[in-house]
């Protein structure tokens, strides 16, 4: 098996995790370090809706608070056959990692890698704030 198609089978593990009972839409992600570590997360939904946690951000945080600061890899897919892409506030939070590459599924369920520039192109970032750091 691929590495690709790997990492879409954990995050696809992950989301069976999911705690989703207002959509049923179970998201799973698997972020990879740059050293190769790897931390997966889930989609955790809120009877406040507002307060719902998408699975990159449940992953990422996840990472983050393992001390990651940069990402090499996000890998995200949906079970029950759904089409998934990141929102964009998930986008921007991969933005503050540095993602190198994000791998998400086609209607096939076939992996399809993207760069972050790819999906969230003239992005604002880390960089754009370092003078007043
Ligand atoms: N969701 C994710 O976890 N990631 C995405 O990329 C898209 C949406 C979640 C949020 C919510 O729990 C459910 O999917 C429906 O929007």
């Amino acid at each position: 098996m691929n590495e690709q198609q790997r990492l879409i089978d954990k995050a696809a593990a992950a989301a069976e995790q999911s705690y989703s009972p207002y959509s049923s839409y179970r998201v799973g992600a698997v972020i990879v370090a740059p050293d190769g570590a790897e931390y997966t997360g889930c989609n955790v939904e809120n009877a406040a809706f507002g307060a719902s946690i998408c699975a990159e951000a449940n992953a990422i945080t996840n990472a983050a608070a393992n001390g990651v600061r940069e990402i090499d890899t996000v890998a995200v897919t949906c079970l029950d056959g759904e089409a998934c892409s990141p929102c964009g506030n998930c986008r921007q939070i991969m933005r503050e990692f540095r993602v190198r590459r994000v791998i998400l599924t086609d209607q096939t369920g076939a992996p399809v890698e993207y760069s972050l520039e790819d999906l969230l192109p003239r992005s604002f970032g880390p960089e754009d704030l370092s003078e007043k750091k």
